[in-house]
């Protein structure tokens, strides 16, 4: 029987690459959707949970993958075997071995994880609530400030918190099951259509967290992405304090014309709070991204685009050293790709299966056909959101 002989050394070669393959891709340094580099206390909880039993499953994956690699050495078949080897079953002593040993292994991990589950449940009363709300494809924030009931802020793709300060997020969604998932701060939470899922994350130290769609929900699933930007309670509140001023009407002649095309072609579905002109916008729009403070933000298109060329440069957290309420005085503006989106969004990010049956999927934000100019004046008219 020669065969198995053959089959031997590809066996161990297999594993063997299998495991550099694995090593390789877990080492990736500085990925933003790390779990294992976690800066909050939900994400401690979950580490003080996941790397020991990690290092357990490995101890356990190395310990078996021996024992077969021996197995199979000691025990081939070699040329002149005839008869079965010893046979084992019914080995009183093993069998309660391999029967036991994982069932207290397991009842461990099963009391951990159930401490962990009820660990990350709790919330302070008093916790500051901000509601999600997951659509095709982008995430919405909302602020109740006063408590009153309604949203006192909406803006979009980047949830602003004070770093330090515990925060209870409120998912939903406004279409289909998308997933909300800040790997640094927290696992993922669902967002499911008619149902609001709690979600707690604390942020130790100010910075940029990454975040993903992690349900796929249609062609741009990969493309709505998220940050949380946790800032010094100092920064915070001046965040708070200017988004919850209105847009200014625009004095400059390209910005107020570039208001009207706004007025004509934008505001069926994006609202900006405080302009005379567009006041009735708040009935009729609310499918897409409210955009008074657009250019307080590091990104736009769900995420996916950088605002401000500092963010392309280097280390993407710190946003090229400007503080964050800073970008739009300090920052120098993406102007090109603010430009291409605006000249042909489903190019940029892909809304339907085939572009040019938009309309009859309704998907995301559309190609509008605009001139140059209109796009100019459009630009214009965007850069003194702030
Ligand atoms: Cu939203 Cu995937």
């Amino acid at each position: 029987m020669p065969a198995p002989r053959r089959r031997l050394p590809s066996l161990v070669t297999g594993a063997l690459l299998l495991g550099v393959t694995l090593l390789a891709t877990g080492c990736a340094a500085d990925a933003p959707l790390d779990i294992f580099q976690g800066d909050g206390s939900e994400s401690q909880i979950i580490n003080d949970l996941q790397i020991p039993v990690f290092g357990v499953a490995v101890i356990i994956g190395i310990l078996v993958l021996a024992a077969i690699v021996f197995i199979v050495v000691k025990f081939r078949a070699k040329p002149d075997d005839d008869d079965l080897p010893p046979q084992t079953h019914g080995a009183l002593g093993l069998e309660l071995g391999w029967t036991l040993l994982p069932a207290l292994i397991l009842a461990f991990v099963a009391v951990g994880t159930v401490v962990t589950i009820f660990d990350l449940a709790d919330a302070p009363d008093d916790a500051l609530e901000v509601d999600v709300y997951g659509q095709q494809w982008w995430w919405g924030f909302e602020y109740d400030v006063d408590q009153d009931g309604t949203a006192d802020i909406v803006t979009a793709n980047e949830m602003v918190i004070p770093a330090g300060e515990p925060v209870v997020v409120n998912i939903r969604s406004r279409d289909v099951i998308h997933s909300f998932w800040i790997p640094a701060l927290n696992g993922k939470k669902d967002a499911v259509p008619g149902r609001t899922h709690h979600l707690t994350i604390q942020a130790d130290d100010p910075g940029i967290y990454r975040g993903q769609c992690t349900e796929f929900c249609g062609l741009s699933h990969a493309r709505m992405q998220m940050r949380v930007v946790a800032l010094e309670r100092a920064d915070y509140d001046a965040w708070i304090e200017n988004q919850q001023r209105d847009a200014e009407t625009p004095t400059d002649a390209d910005a107020a014309a570039g208001l009207e095309i706004f007025q004509g072609q934008c505001v069926t579905c994006h609202q900006i709070d405080g302009v005379d002109e567009v006041e009735f916008a708040a009935q009729v729009s609310g499918a897409a991204p409210n955009l008074t403070h657009l250019m307080t933000r590091s990104t736009f298109a769900g995420g996916i685009f950088e605002l401000y060329d500092e963010a392309n440069e280097g280390d993407p957290y710190d946003l090229g050293g400007i503080p964050y309420n800073d970008l739009p005085e300090q920052g120098t503006f993406n102007r090109n790709q603010l430009e291409a989106w605006l000249r042909n969004p489903p190019a940029e990010k892909p809304m339907a299966p085939d572009p040019t049956e938009f309309s009859q999927y309704g998907r995301g934000m559309p190609n509008l056909n605009l001139t140059e100019q209109q796009i100019d004046l459009l630009v214009a008219y965007l850069e003194t959101l702030k």
